[in-house]
Protein backbone atom coordinates (compact mmCIF):
# COMPACT_ATOMS: atom_id res chain seq x y z
CA UNK A 1 0.00 0.00 0.00
CA UNK A 2 1.92 3.37 -1.11
CA UNK A 3 0.43 5.92 1.75
CA UNK A 4 0.16 9.84 0.89
CA UNK A 5 1.74 11.85 3.48
CA UNK A 6 1.50 15.24 2.01
CA UNK A 7 -0.40 18.00 3.18
CA UNK A 8 -1.03 22.20 2.34
CA UNK A 9 -0.96 24.99 4.96
CA UNK A 10 -3.43 27.49 2.89
CA UNK A 11 -1.51 27.52 -0.62
CA UNK A 12 1.74 25.51 0.70
CA UNK A 13 1.83 22.09 -0.36
CA UNK A 14 4.17 19.85 2.24
CA UNK A 15 5.35 16.79 0.97
CA UNK A 16 5.34 15.18 4.40
CA UNK A 17 4.92 16.47 7.79
CA UNK A 18 8.23 16.54 9.14
CA UNK A 19 9.85 19.73 9.71
CA UNK A 20 13.14 21.41 11.27
CA UNK A 21 12.13 23.72 13.48
CA UNK A 22 13.55 27.03 13.87
CA UNK A 23 16.73 27.95 15.50
CA UNK A 24 17.37 24.18 15.52
CA UNK A 25 18.44 24.17 11.97
CA UNK A 26 20.71 27.25 11.49
CA UNK A 27 19.22 28.69 8.09
CA UNK A 28 19.02 24.98 6.54
CA UNK A 29 22.32 25.62 4.48
CA UNK A 30 24.41 24.50 6.87
CA UNK A 31 22.80 20.59 7.32
CA UNK A 32 22.78 20.96 3.66
CA UNK A 33 25.49 18.19 2.99
CA UNK A 34 24.21 16.22 5.90
CA UNK A 35 20.55 15.84 5.18
CA UNK A 36 18.72 15.98 1.54
CA UNK A 37 16.70 19.33 2.13
CA UNK A 38 14.02 17.98 -0.27
CA UNK A 39 12.85 15.40 1.62
CA UNK A 40 11.55 17.06 4.42
CA UNK A 41 8.03 18.63 4.63
CA UNK A 42 9.84 21.79 5.16
CA UNK A 43 12.32 23.74 7.09
CA UNK A 44 12.04 26.72 9.50
CA UNK A 45 14.78 29.54 9.20
CA UNK A 46 16.50 30.68 12.66
CA UNK A 47 14.16 33.70 13.72
CA UNK A 48 14.86 37.03 11.75
CA UNK A 49 14.48 40.28 12.69
CA UNK A 50 14.71 43.34 10.25
CA UNK A 51 18.69 44.15 11.25
CA UNK A 52 21.23 41.63 12.29
CA UNK A 53 21.06 41.06 15.93
CA UNK A 54 24.31 39.60 17.91
CA UNK A 55 22.38 37.86 20.46
CA UNK A 56 23.29 37.36 24.59
CA UNK A 57 26.41 36.38 25.49
CA UNK A 58 27.86 33.34 26.42
CA UNK A 59 27.21 31.38 28.38
CA UNK A 60 23.43 30.82 25.97
CA UNK A 61 23.07 26.93 26.45
CA UNK A 62 22.85 24.53 29.62
CA UNK A 63 21.51 21.02 29.67
CA UNK A 64 18.97 19.40 31.74
CA UNK A 65 17.42 16.85 32.70
CA UNK A 66 15.90 15.31 29.37
CA UNK A 67 16.45 18.85 27.85
CA UNK A 68 18.08 21.82 27.17
CA UNK A 69 18.04 25.34 28.32
CA UNK A 70 18.64 28.31 25.75
CA UNK A 71 19.12 32.18 25.90
CA UNK A 72 20.33 32.35 22.11
CA UNK A 73 18.53 36.14 22.13
CA UNK A 74 17.60 35.41 18.32
CA UNK A 75 21.41 36.03 17.34
CA UNK A 76 20.61 36.33 12.76
CA UNK A 77 21.91 37.61 10.16
CA UNK A 78 18.62 39.75 8.85
CA UNK A 79 16.08 39.47 6.45
CA UNK A 80 17.70 40.83 3.73
CA UNK A 81 20.96 39.23 4.00
CA UNK A 82 19.07 35.66 4.44
CA UNK A 83 16.62 36.52 1.09
CA UNK A 84 20.40 37.72 -1.00
CA UNK A 85 23.13 35.01 0.68
CA UNK A 86 20.74 31.73 1.87
CA UNK A 87 17.64 31.69 -0.26
CA UNK A 88 19.40 31.23 -3.68
CA UNK A 89 21.45 27.92 -1.51
CA UNK A 90 17.85 26.36 -0.50
CA UNK A 91 15.92 26.97 -3.58
CA UNK A 92 19.08 24.98 -5.66
CA UNK A 93 18.57 22.33 -2.87
CA UNK A 94 14.91 22.11 -3.38
CA UNK A 95 14.52 23.39 0.11
CA UNK A 96 10.54 24.01 1.23
CA UNK A 97 11.08 27.14 3.33
CA UNK A 98 9.41 28.57 6.23
CA UNK A 99 10.50 31.90 7.28
CA UNK A 100 10.74 32.70 11.00
CA UNK A 101 9.85 36.45 11.17
CA UNK A 102 10.52 38.12 14.38
CA UNK A 103 9.98 41.92 15.76
CA UNK A 104 10.03 44.64 18.42
CA UNK A 105 7.19 45.95 17.38
CA UNK A 106 4.20 45.49 15.30
CA UNK A 107 6.22 47.47 12.06
CA UNK A 108 9.14 45.73 12.33
CA UNK A 109 7.03 42.39 11.60
CA UNK A 110 5.72 43.80 8.75
CA UNK A 111 8.37 44.89 7.25
CA UNK A 112 10.29 41.69 7.89
CA UNK A 113 7.77 39.87 6.09
CA UNK A 114 7.01 42.13 2.98
CA UNK A 115 10.49 41.74 2.79
CA UNK A 116 10.81 37.86 2.60
CA UNK A 117 7.08 37.71 0.96
CA UNK A 118 9.29 39.33 -2.24
CA UNK A 119 11.55 36.74 -2.33
CA UNK A 120 11.86 34.05 -4.68
CA UNK A 121 10.91 30.63 -3.40
CA UNK A 122 9.39 31.45 0.68
CA UNK A 123 6.51 28.97 1.17
CA UNK A 124 5.09 30.46 4.08
CA UNK A 125 5.71 32.79 7.22
CA UNK A 126 6.29 31.62 10.73
CA UNK A 127 5.01 34.72 13.29
CA UNK A 128 7.49 34.45 15.78
CA UNK A 129 5.48 35.95 18.69
CA UNK A 130 6.76 33.70 21.39
CA UNK A 131 10.35 33.97 21.84
CA UNK A 132 11.26 34.07 25.72
CA UNK A 133 14.66 35.31 25.81
CA UNK A 134 14.26 38.79 24.20
CA UNK A 135 13.28 41.81 26.16
CA UNK A 136 10.99 43.59 23.61
CA UNK A 137 8.59 42.27 21.29
CA UNK A 138 8.25 38.91 21.25
CA UNK A 139 6.42 36.74 23.56
CA UNK A 140 4.86 40.16 24.87
CA UNK A 141 2.81 40.43 21.95
CA UNK A 142 2.11 36.19 22.66
CA UNK A 143 1.17 36.46 25.89
CA UNK A 144 -1.45 39.42 25.10
CA UNK A 145 -4.84 38.36 23.01
CA UNK A 146 -4.97 41.54 21.76
CA UNK A 147 -1.47 41.83 20.75
CA UNK A 148 -1.56 37.94 18.86
CA UNK A 149 -4.45 39.50 17.18
CA UNK A 150 -2.97 43.09 16.29
CA UNK A 151 0.03 41.41 15.28
CA UNK A 152 -0.96 38.33 13.06
CA UNK A 153 -4.15 41.60 10.87
CA UNK A 154 -1.33 43.28 10.71
CA UNK A 155 0.87 40.80 8.52
CA UNK A 156 -2.25 38.77 7.28
CA UNK A 157 -2.23 42.98 5.47
CA UNK A 158 0.82 42.61 3.95
CA UNK A 159 1.77 39.18 2.74
CA UNK A 160 -0.06 36.45 0.49
CA UNK A 161 1.83 33.62 1.84
CA UNK A 162 0.68 31.35 4.20
CA UNK A 163 1.07 32.70 7.74
CA UNK A 164 1.43 31.05 10.80
CA UNK A 165 1.74 32.63 14.02
CA UNK A 166 3.90 30.80 16.55
CA UNK A 167 2.15 30.37 20.34
CA UNK A 168 3.69 30.57 23.42
CA UNK A 169 3.14 28.04 26.22
CA UNK A 170 3.49 30.48 28.58
CA UNK A 171 0.44 31.26 29.28
CA UNK A 172 -2.76 30.06 30.81
CA UNK A 173 -5.38 28.92 27.84
CA UNK A 174 -3.18 28.58 24.71
CA UNK A 175 -6.40 27.94 22.84
CA UNK A 176 -7.80 31.30 22.95
CA UNK A 177 -4.38 32.48 21.71
CA UNK A 178 -5.16 29.97 18.47
CA UNK A 179 -8.50 31.17 18.43
CA UNK A 180 -7.31 35.28 17.88
CA UNK A 181 -4.87 34.03 15.32
CA UNK A 182 -7.72 32.20 13.39
CA UNK A 183 -10.10 35.30 13.87
CA UNK A 184 -7.32 37.54 12.45
CA UNK A 185 -6.48 35.45 9.56
CA UNK A 186 -3.58 32.79 10.41
CA UNK A 187 -3.44 30.02 7.96
CA UNK A 188 -2.06 27.87 10.04
CA UNK A 189 -0.66 27.75 13.87
CA UNK A 190 2.35 26.57 15.12
CA UNK A 191 2.98 25.05 19.05
CA UNK A 192 4.86 24.91 21.14
CA UNK A 193 7.98 27.77 21.74
CA UNK A 194 9.68 27.01 24.94
CA UNK A 195 8.74 27.06 28.24
CA UNK A 196 10.15 30.17 30.18
CA UNK A 197 12.86 28.70 33.08
CA UNK A 198 16.00 29.26 34.73
CA UNK A 199 19.29 27.09 36.22
CA UNK A 200 21.41 27.99 39.06
CA UNK A 201 25.11 27.15 39.52
CA UNK A 202 24.32 26.25 43.39
CA UNK A 203 28.64 26.67 43.92
CA UNK A 204 29.22 30.23 42.84
CA UNK A 205 24.72 31.02 43.86
CA UNK A 206 24.63 32.48 39.98
CA UNK A 207 22.71 32.05 37.05
CA UNK A 208 23.62 29.34 34.44
CA UNK A 209 22.26 31.34 31.82
CA UNK A 210 23.84 35.05 31.33
CA UNK A 211 20.75 35.95 30.56
CA UNK A 212 19.60 34.45 34.02
CA UNK A 213 16.06 33.35 32.19
CA UNK A 214 15.65 30.75 29.25
CA UNK A 215 13.62 28.93 27.04
CA UNK A 216 13.36 24.85 28.38
CA UNK A 217 13.03 22.27 25.35
CA UNK A 218 13.63 18.43 24.46
CA UNK A 219 11.75 15.66 25.69
CA UNK A 220 10.98 17.36 29.44
CA UNK A 221 8.39 19.50 27.65
CA UNK A 222 6.25 16.88 25.42
CA UNK A 223 3.61 15.72 27.43
CA UNK A 224 2.89 19.60 27.98
CA UNK A 225 3.11 20.15 24.15
CA UNK A 226 0.69 17.65 23.29
CA UNK A 227 -1.98 18.69 25.63
CA UNK A 228 -1.48 22.02 24.64
CA UNK A 229 -1.90 20.77 20.79
CA UNK A 230 -5.04 18.94 21.75
CA UNK A 231 -6.47 21.03 23.42
CA UNK A 232 -5.80 24.20 20.53
CA UNK A 233 -7.11 20.93 17.77
CA UNK A 234 -10.54 21.52 19.63
CA UNK A 235 -10.71 25.04 19.56
CA UNK A 236 -9.69 26.13 15.77
CA UNK A 237 -10.48 24.39 12.56
CA UNK A 238 -6.65 25.39 11.29
CA UNK A 239 -3.79 23.16 10.80
CA UNK A 240 -1.55 22.64 13.58
CA UNK A 241 2.22 22.37 13.46
CA UNK A 242 2.90 20.50 17.26
CA UNK A 243 6.54 20.23 18.57
CA UNK A 244 7.98 20.09 21.59
CA UNK A 245 10.64 17.29 22.58
CA UNK A 246 10.14 14.78 19.13
CA UNK A 247 12.74 12.73 18.92
CA UNK A 248 11.11 9.92 17.50
CA UNK A 249 8.35 8.68 14.90
CA UNK A 250 6.59 7.67 18.46
CA UNK A 251 6.69 11.16 19.76
CA UNK A 252 5.47 12.85 16.43
CA UNK A 253 2.35 9.91 16.08
CA UNK A 254 1.66 11.80 19.53
CA UNK A 255 1.34 14.91 18.42
CA UNK A 256 -0.71 13.91 15.72
CA UNK A 257 -2.72 11.97 16.79
CA UNK A 258 -3.50 14.59 19.48
CA UNK A 259 -4.24 17.05 16.29
CA UNK A 260 -1.22 17.92 14.53
CA UNK A 261 -1.73 18.49 10.79
CA UNK A 262 2.60 18.35 11.09
CA UNK A 263 5.25 18.50 13.42
CA UNK A 264 8.49 20.30 14.24
CA UNK A 265 11.71 18.42 15.35
CA UNK A 266 14.08 20.70 17.24
CA UNK A 267 16.43 20.07 20.25
CA UNK A 268 17.16 16.35 18.67
CA UNK A 269 18.49 17.37 16.08
CA UNK A 270 21.38 18.85 17.40
CA UNK A 271 21.56 15.24 19.01
CA UNK A 272 20.98 13.26 15.85
CA UNK A 273 20.90 15.34 12.79
CA UNK A 274 20.54 11.79 10.74
CA UNK A 275 17.16 11.39 12.68
CA UNK A 276 14.84 12.62 9.54
CA UNK A 277 14.94 9.54 7.44
CA UNK A 278 13.90 7.68 9.93
CA UNK A 279 11.11 9.77 10.97
CA UNK A 280 10.07 9.69 7.53
CA UNK A 281 10.51 5.86 7.18
CA UNK A 282 8.85 5.24 10.52
CA UNK A 283 5.52 7.43 9.77
CA UNK A 284 5.52 5.48 6.73
CA UNK A 285 5.62 2.01 7.71
CA UNK A 286 2.89 3.44 11.18
CA UNK A 287 0.29 4.13 8.35
CA UNK A 288 0.76 1.05 6.45
CA UNK A 289 0.38 -1.05 9.50
CA UNK A 290 -2.38 0.70 10.50
CA UNK A 291 -4.16 0.92 6.64
CA UNK A 292 -4.00 4.01 6.98
CA UNK A 293 -3.76 5.53 3.35
CA UNK A 294 -2.92 9.33 4.19
CA UNK A 295 -1.57 11.23 7.06
CA UNK A 296 -3.72 13.92 7.20
CA UNK A 297 -6.61 10.88 7.75
CA UNK A 298 -4.64 10.19 11.47
CA UNK A 299 -4.96 14.06 12.70
CA UNK A 300 -6.88 14.24 15.60
CA UNK A 301 -7.96 10.71 15.83
CA UNK A 302 -7.82 10.49 19.45
CA UNK A 303 -9.67 7.26 20.89
CA UNK A 304 -11.35 8.52 23.99
CA UNK A 305 -11.85 5.95 26.60
CA UNK A 306 -15.41 5.27 27.42
CA UNK A 307 -16.01 6.55 31.10
CA UNK A 308 -17.27 3.68 33.46
CA UNK A 309 -17.47 3.77 36.64
CA UNK A 310 -15.77 0.36 37.54
CA UNK A 311 -17.05 0.90 41.24
CA UNK A 312 -20.43 0.56 39.97
CA UNK A 313 -19.52 -2.93 38.17
CA UNK A 314 -19.39 -6.40 39.93
C1 LIG B 1 18.80 26.76 20.48
C2 LIG B 1 17.37 27.06 20.12
C3 LIG B 1 17.08 28.16 19.32
C4 LIG B 1 15.76 28.46 18.97
N1 LIG B 1 15.49 29.53 18.16
C5 LIG B 1 14.21 29.78 17.78
C6 LIG B 1 13.92 30.85 16.89
O1 LIG B 1 14.79 31.54 16.37
N2 LIG B 1 12.60 31.07 16.58
C7 LIG B 1 11.58 30.29 17.10
O2 LIG B 1 10.42 30.55 16.80
N3 LIG B 1 11.85 29.26 17.91
C8 LIG B 1 13.13 28.98 18.27
N4 LIG B 1 13.40 27.92 19.09
C9 LIG B 1 12.28 27.06 19.56
C10 LIG B 1 12.14 25.80 18.73
O3 LIG B 1 11.87 26.11 17.37
C11 LIG B 1 10.99 24.90 19.29
O4 LIG B 1 9.79 25.63 19.29
C12 LIG B 1 11.25 24.44 20.72
O5 LIG B 1 12.62 24.21 20.94
C13 LIG B 1 10.47 23.17 21.07
O6 LIG B 1 10.78 22.10 20.21
P1 LIG B 1 11.93 20.99 20.56
O7 LIG B 1 11.66 20.50 21.95
O8 LIG B 1 11.79 19.94 19.51
O9 LIG B 1 13.25 21.70 20.49
C14 LIG B 1 14.70 27.61 19.46
C15 LIG B 1 15.01 26.50 20.25
C16 LIG B 1 16.32 26.22 20.59
C17 LIG B 1 16.61 24.99 21.44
Amino acid sequence: MRVDLSLHIGSLRLKNPLIAASGCFGYGVEYADVVDLSTLGAVVSKGLFLQPREGHPAPRIVETPSGMLNAIGLQGIGARRFVDEKMPELRARGATVIVNVCGTTIDEYAEVSRIVSDAEGVGAIELNISCPNIKEGGIQFGCSLNGTFDVVQAVRKVTRLPLIPKLTPNVTDVASFARASEEAGADAISLVNTFLAMAIDVETRTPKLSNVLGGLSGPAIRPIAVRMVWECHQAVKLPILGMGGIATVQDALEFIIAGASAVQVGTANFADPFLWRKLIDGLDAYLERHKIARVQDLVGRLEMPRREHAWTES
